[in-house]
């Protein structure tokens, strides 16, 4: 679509340029007042042949000229067209007469947004301006004046042919300077060259309040007839003036002072109204007086000894103290004298030093020392307007009472909670006598003032020529006690030992907080639990602790895990096959899950293995885990095949010789042993065989067999008999040598084929060990 747009304007242009319509307008357009009339003209510029002109349609009376004339009597449509059209042999074409209908507003008025009356100094307000029934408003301008001055212009960005009520804004921050000035607004329809100058407007006259300001704060005057002390100052509303001063006795009220009527010494003008005040110092100077105080100011306690010299470089006629103490008669041919009281008990004593000599009109001049007397406070006392705890977060007032300190104006009341200073309280009223003094001070305590010290603290601060450091009166402290609210500090996951009741959990007692001491209780599964019960292994789970007291109750949830010693329980004994694994066969019990581990002999070996067969025994278990230990000792009995320990395999006797045959074999069970000798048996259950008084049928191959459950061993021994050559012939000798000699072989594959079989699954003790090594069954 975009991209259709320049297209379409291309094609418009060229259109407008190929149909080019040789019509034109008198006057090129017209601008007209609603209700009112106007005529234009349509005329065709170019001469064409053959042509006609017609207002609005076709079919309207066409009129053979080159020029024709219309007039709008009233114009009462806003949205009226007026198009000329003009046909010759060659072209048809039309034209639109530009047409703007206007319509002045029915009023313009300026106010300002939800204020009446007068404004306030570098306050912001809101000027509105309604403009009532305007037309065309795109062509509408509201212009804001303060008095000539073009404050800033109002346009509006919306179009509409048809009248509407429109409303501009302006904010202002007035000043004193705009006190008095008028605000206007004013609609201006802009209408081209055509239109006629238009433009309604609506004033507001503007009243500031401000404050009293001086220029400058202070200014010394020369004592003189026509000199005088003005305070006026501008001010909205009119402000009124005090006047303060050592000097002055009554009140005075007007802005302006003679000078000469007045004595040395600073006055203070104040300047007040609704708004505000300002203060303006005037000294007021004498023409210089010759004389020099030292000190220039003199600061005593009450009933101390003070003194201060009077000093003169000049020649004089004589010179005096003049004081209702004190006071030293006027003396000639002196440059110096000292006023001098040893115990001041006065007031408001108001010392003055006097010089005979001419200054100006006057034959005598002075100068006043300024005697500041002060007293420290019998006491001071803090108390508050409540009895009893305080609670947390509520507003209680601590009052100080001071009681005969003087002078009042230099009094400072310190507040104290603690070391940490919280506020000061001055006076101001001025008093020379003493008085009782009580100031205040609004305290909201919380939780962490409970048990606070407050006090408060009673300072004279009496200038440079005062005493250092300032004398200071405190009060007692006043110990405050607040109630508040219960706070549970500490509520995390806990893991007691089995038999630890809830009353230990940890800081119990410390980690709530409240004052009163709130009361703790546990729920547990939705009911309570008694906090002193011993929790048991069963107990584990989620917990709630409620803290309550007068003020309030909280909770807090958390999981207990109640944690136990391990617990082992063992069998007696255990058996298992050798070779086979042995594992843990103990239930081990305990939280924190505990380790176990396994003993044999005092010596740790993993606790699960494979055992070998003489590995039976005594074995202990050890489960440790936070809470403690616990050990078990129990019997592992081996099971393993009938083993055959080394021994004599051949016996080569003579003839009548005793031969016992030991067959030392072991196994667990304890195995079945039998003897045969040539494929019979000749014993049962028993170990050896005795073969008493050997013979030639003695001679042979015997065999020992164990037999258990996990197996069957058999051990083969061959006995000889010496002596027999004399009885059989040569050839038989060898026969039976050759018949022993295979025999022989044949055991002997058979024994090695046995012993390799067994091979890796035990071993045959070399040495002779007692039958019952296979240990209890
Ligand atoms: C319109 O035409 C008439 C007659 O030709 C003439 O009198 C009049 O002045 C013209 N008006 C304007 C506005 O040109
Ligand atoms: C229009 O009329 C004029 C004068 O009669 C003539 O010269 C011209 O050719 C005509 N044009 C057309 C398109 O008929
Ligand atoms: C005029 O008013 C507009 C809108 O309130 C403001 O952005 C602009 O700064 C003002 N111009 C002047 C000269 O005050
Ligand atoms: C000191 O007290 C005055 C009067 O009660 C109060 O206006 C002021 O805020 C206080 N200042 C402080 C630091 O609390
Ligand atoms: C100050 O208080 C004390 C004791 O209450 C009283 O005797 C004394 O007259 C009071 N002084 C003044 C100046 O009010
Ligand atoms: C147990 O037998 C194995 C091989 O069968 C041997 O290595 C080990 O030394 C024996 N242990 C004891 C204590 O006799
Ligand atoms: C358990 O056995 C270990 C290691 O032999 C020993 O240190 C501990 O004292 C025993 N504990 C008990 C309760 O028998
Ligand atoms: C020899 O005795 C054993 C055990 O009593 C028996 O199992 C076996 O069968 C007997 N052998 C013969 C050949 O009688």
């Amino acid at each position: 679509m975009l991209l259709f747009q320049p297209l379409i304007g291309l094609l418009l242009i060229s259109l407008a340029h190929g149909d080019y319509c040789p019509i034109s307008f008198s006057p090129l357009d017209v601008v007209a007042e609603y209700g009112a009339s106007f005529s234009v003209n349509c005329s065709v510029n170019s001469i064409t042949h053959q042509f006609g002109l017609s207002w609005e349609r076709f079919n309207n009376t066409m009129e053979d000229s080159e020029e024709i004339s219309r007039i709008v009597d009233k114009v009462t449509d806003w949205e009226m067209n007026v198009t000329c059209y003009m046909h010759s042999n060659e072209t048809q074409c039309s034209q639109d007469l530009p047409i703007t209908i206007y319509k002045t507003p029915d009023s313009v008025s300026i106010s300002t947004v939800n204020h009446n009356g007068p404004m306030m100094e570098g306050e912001l307000y809101e000027l509105q301006c309604d403009v009532h029934n305007v037309a065309p408003v795109q062509d509408l301008t509201v212009n804001w004046y303060k008095g000539q001055t073009l404050l800033n212009q109002t346009t509006f960005t919306e179009a509409s042919k048809t009248p509407v009520n429109k409303t501009a804004t302006l904010l202002i921050r007035p000043d004193r300077a705009d006190d008095g000035a008028q605000y206007r607004c004013e609609a201006e329809l802009d209408l081209g060259a055509e239109g006629p100058p238009n433009s309604t407007e609506s004033a507001l006259n503007s009243e500031v309040y401000y404050k009293p300001q001086h220029s400058s704060s202070t200014e010394t005057i020369i004592k003189d007839d026509k000199v005088m002390l003005d305070c006026t100052v501008k001010a909205n509303p009119a402000p009124t003036y005090t006047w303060r001063s050592d000097h002055l006795e009554e009140k005075i009220s007007s802005s302006e002072l003679k000078s000469s009527a007045l004595s040395p010494g600073n006055y203070t003008c104040t300047a007040t109204n609704a708004l505000g005040r300002d203060s303006k110092v005037f000294i007021v100077k004498d023409s210089r007086c010759p004389v020099q105080i030292i000190p220039w100011r003199a600061v005593v306690r009450y009933g101390d000894n003070v003194s201060a010299d009077c000093k003169t470089s000049v020649l004089h006629k004589g010179m005096g103290w003049e004081a209702s103490e004190g006071g030293v008669p006027m003396t000639k041919n002196q440059s110096l004298i000292t006023w001098r009281v040893s115990e001041l008990t006065e007031w408001d004593i108001k010392p003055f030093c006097y010089i005979n000599y001419k200054i100006g009109d006057k034959d005598q001049c002075k100068e006043e020392l300024p005697v500041t007397v002060y007293k420290t406070p019998d006491s001071v006392f803090i108390s508050v307007n409540h009895s009893g705890p305080m609670m947390e977060g509520e507003l209680y007032e601590l009052q100080c009472d001071v009681h005969n300190v003087a002078p009042v104006q230099n009094l400072t009341v310190n507040w104290y909670k603690g070391q940490t200073l919280l506020n000061q309280t001055t006076f101001t009223e001025a008093s020379e006598t003493p008085v009782n003094k009580t100031a205040t001070l609004l305290i909201r305590p919380d939780r962490a003032d409970d048990g606070a010290q407050y006090r408060c603290e009673a300072e004279l601060d009496l200038g440079a020529e005062g005493p250092q450091p300032h004398p200071t009166i405190s009060s007692n402290p006043l110990g405050i006690t607040v109630y508040f609210a219960p706070q549970i500090q500490f509520c995390s996951d806990w893991s007691p030992l089995t038999e630890t009741s809830l009353d230990s959990y940890p800081s119990n007692l410390h980690s709530v907080e409240g004052k009163p001491r709130p009361d703790i209780s546990w729920r547990h599964k939705s009911s309570p639990v008694s906090s002193s019960m011993p929790l048991t292994r069963y107990d584990s789970g989620l917990y709630e602790i409620i803290a309550r007291n007068d003020l309030s109750n909280v909770s807090c949830s958390m999981n207990i895990t109640v944690e136990y010693p391990p617990e082992l329980n063992c069998d007696k004994s255990y058996e298992v096959k050798e070779k086979t694994l042995f594992k843990l066969p103990c239930i081990a019990d305990g939280l924190p899950k505990p380790e176990c581990f396994l003993y044999k002999n005092g010596k740790m070996i993993q606790h699960d293995f494979y055992p070998n067969w003489n590995d039976s025994g005594w074995y202990q278990l050890t489960a440790h885990n936070q809470r403690g230990t616990s050990n078990s000792t129990f019997t592992i009995n081996i099971l393993y095949a009938p083993v055959f320990y080394d021994s004599q395999e051949k016996f080569v006797v003579g003839e009548d010789s005793n031969i016992t045959l030991e067959c030392y074999s072991t196994g667990n069970p304890e195995p079945e042993v039998w003897w045969s000798f040539n494929n019979r048996n000749i014993s049962t259950g028993r170990r050896h065989i005795n073969i008493e008084r050997a013979t030639s049928t003695s001679a042979g191959v015997y065999t020992c067999s164990a037999t258990n459950k996990f197996g069957r061993s058999d051990k083969t021994f061959i006995v000889e008999i010496k002596g027999l050559g004399y009885v059989f012939p040569y050839y038989i000798l060898i026969l039976l040598g050759v018949f022993v000699l295979f025999v022989v072989i044949i055991l002997l594959v058979v024994l090695m084929w046995r012993r390799r079989k067994s091979r890796g699954h035990y071993e045959i003790q070399s040495e002779m060990q007692p039958l019952s090594n296979g240990g209890p069954k």
